[in-house]
């Protein structure tokens, strides 16, 4: 994958001032009196994120025109879920680098990563009562929900070499679209505007978050640790089948499928990523995967153009290029 043409800052630009204030609320909001959580919490925001989901509230609220002084507060509050996400996804996948340092579990343990989570869940919903409506919270509790139920049917997926392409996009949708899509719906529409214009960008939301996800698992596969920023190849270690996988699978002859099983699951195999690498080609899955991410950023890409032109409009465009260009 080659570096991308598309630079974040830049297409930032139109919501730079309300990104401040969300990173203000959200330093304010991770301060504890506790001197152990305190460095925890200093350790997860020495390097920030894309921040992605944060910048996609402010933008959708701006490219709707429904942009209000609480907006920096809910999308600092979708970035602390997402965090919160993070500090427990790498428990369940056993990573060790995120964002360019150790995870949690890497750095502490499993036991403080779930309770670390848990605080950034807790402190985020307790934000989310502060707003002066309630849209907030039931989208995102609902999010949430959906989210955690994306993480435990794929596990359940783990090592299922049959499995759809519906099911995968199912799975991935819910543990990663369904933030995107709340994120875009809630700017479009908090504090309870245009339910409409909240279902259009949802649906916009929900195909840049599967591309998004299409993307991440390809990376999984064909990006390092030193480019990604994160741990790479943990799909093949933890059993996750992902779509570049099950196009492979799908279409080998029976020796290669049992050593592409093998490359998952025979005993002390050291690096199972780079053994799949060796007995599968997967450039042709990679292409398909990124083939459907394209298709999904094509629709994502009309449902930006039907909005009125505005600086922000440019930039929810430029984001869908930089969301499949993106080496990191
Ligand atoms: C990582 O998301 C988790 C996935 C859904 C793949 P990001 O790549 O947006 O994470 P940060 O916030 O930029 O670190
Ligand atoms: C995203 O899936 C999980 C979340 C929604 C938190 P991944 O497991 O692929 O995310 P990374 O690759 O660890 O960031
Ligand atoms: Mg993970
Ligand atoms: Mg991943």
């Amino acid at each position: 994958m080659t570096s991308p043409k598309v630079k974040l800052e830049e297409v930032l630009g139109p919501v730079q001032s309300d990104l401040e204030r969300m990173r203000a609320i959200m330093i304010e909001q991770l301060t504890d009196a506790s001197a152990s959580v305190r460095d925890m919490t200093d350790h997860i925001s020495r390097f920030r994120g894309k921040q992605l989901r944060g910048a996609l509230v402010l933008l959708a609220g701006e490219a709707t025109g429904n942009t209000t002084d609480e907006h920096p507060q809910v999308a600092a509050i979708v970035e602390m879920i997402h965090l919160a996400t993070l500090v427990h996804d790498d428990v369940l996948d056993g990573a060790t680098v995120r964002r360019r340092v150790a995870c949690v579990n890497e750095r502490w343990d499993n036991q403080v990563a779930v309770l670390l989570g848990d605080f950034l869940y807790a402190r985020a919903f307790a934000l989310s009562t502060e707003l002066s409506s309630r849209l907030a919270s039931r989208v995102l509790s609902d999010t949430t929900r959906r989210l955690c139920v994306g993480e435990i049917d794929q596990s359940q997926r783990r090592y299922d070499f049959e499995m759809p392409q519906e099911t995968y996009e199912a799975i991935a949708g819910a543990k990663t679209a369904t933030l995107y899509a709340a994120a875009c719906e809630l700017g479009a529409r908090y504090p309870g505007g245009n339910e409409e214009t909240g279902r259009e960008l949802r649906a916009l939301g929900w195909e840049l978050g599967l591309s998004f996800q299409i993307i991440d698992d390809c990376l999984d596969v064909t990006g390092t640790e030193e480019a990604v920023g994160k741990s790479v190849g943990n799909d093949v270690e933890d059993g996750k089948v992902t779509l570049p996988i099950l196009h492979v699978y799908g279409r080998a002859d029976e020796a290669t499928r049992a050593a592409i099983r093998d490359a998952y699951t025979a005993p002390g195999v050291e690096g199972r990523a780079a053994r799949l690498r060796e007995v599968a080609d997967l450039a042709p899955g990679v292409e398909y995967a990124l083939g459907r991410a394209h298709e999904l950023i094509e629709s994502a890409r009309r449902r930006v153009g039907a909005l009125a032109p505005s600086p922000a409009r440019s930039a929810l465009d430029a984001l869908t290029s930089f969301v499949l260009e993106r080496n990191w």
